[in-house]
């Protein structure tokens, strides 16, 4: 995807995107923190930290260390600092490409990538990215929403999508976990590569309280096609009366998998 287009899409989405699914984002960062190990003095930057929600789970953590936020969406990064506005932690934002950033080689202890890496066009960029601002001993956690998409309501979703012709998202909706890890020990920078790679899956079940409130989540993540307005009407006229989408009391109900990748920042050849 375009980082125009995903700017466009996280700008629009304000403060509904962390609204639309509230417990599947706090559980992506907890998870990511417990990961990545913080102690309180680490430095942490947060690489497509939308509107803050891994910053505000470390926040108690860091006492004496501090925090980055780097995002594309100039929207998301405004409620990160209206978030953080009295916290004692004074994180700083950028509005930047997090795959190309503007801070110093080596200088923070973890990077944190919450829900961010199918979004972008080369994710092994962006886990480049991660290994070349991280000190030596420090680590590298990633969230990914796994396969199958959002439990059997999203399997429907891309199931029509498939019979209608029309192309999935760019968003790549099943990244591949070993793939990610393939990616993530092929990630040499400057000498220095990712260690003890190990990706978790973590499946929770997850609601939405109407159909149209799974529908407009979709919309606030990118998940749905852009510019095709009236087939997605189509698709959604035929999922909402589907009962393998909605259960009888009006609720969508998702198995969602979570991929949780970390690793350690190391030096040296790993076969010797
Ligand atoms: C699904 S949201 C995740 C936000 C946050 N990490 C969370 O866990 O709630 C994806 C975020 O990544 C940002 N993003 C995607 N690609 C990016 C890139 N190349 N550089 C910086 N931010 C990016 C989007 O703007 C969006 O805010």
């Amino acid at each position: 995807m375009r980082n125009e287009d995903i700017a466009e899409i996280f700008n629009a989405s304000g403060r509904d995107y962390e609204s639309s699914a509230s417990e599947l984002i706090n559980l992506s960062a907890s998870m990511l923190v417990e990961r990545l190990q913080l102690s309180t003095s680490d430095d942490l930057v947060d690489l497509g930290c939308g509107s803050g929600a891994l910053i505000s789970h470390s926040e108690q953590r860091l006492t004496n260390g501090s925090a980055i936020g780097i995002d594309l969406s100039r929207v998301q990064l405004e409620l990160a600092r209206e978030r953080f506005r009295l916290s004692p932690l004074e994180p700083r934002f950028i509005q930047e490409d997090a795959s190309a950033s503007s801070l110093d080689n080596r200088s923070v202890d973890a990077v944190g990538l919450g829900l961010v890496l199918p979004y972008v066009e080369r994710p092994q960029q962006l886990l480049k990215e991660a290994t070349r601002l991280t000190r030596l001993g420090g680590r590298v956690a990633a969230t990914v929403i796994g396969a199958p998409f959002f439990g059997a309501p999203g399997t429907r979703l891309l199931g029509l999508l498939e019979r209608r012709g029309v192309a999935w998202p760019e968003v790549e909706l099943q990244f591949d976990p070993r793939e990610a890890v393939r990616l993530a020990l092929l990630c040499d920078v400057d000498g220095r590569r990712l260690d003890d790679v190990t990706i978790e899956e973590i499946e929770r079940e997850f609601w939405w309280d109407s159909f149209d409130e799974w529908w407009r989540m979709l919309r606030l993540f990118g998940f749905l096609p852009i510019g095709r307005d009236r087939v997605l009407e189509g698709i959604a006229r035929d999922l909402c009366v589907d009962d393998r989408v909605v259960d009888p009391d009006g609720k969508v109900r998702c198995a969602v998998k979570i991929w949780l990748l970390s690793a350690t920042v190391s030096e040296g050849d790993p076969w010797v």
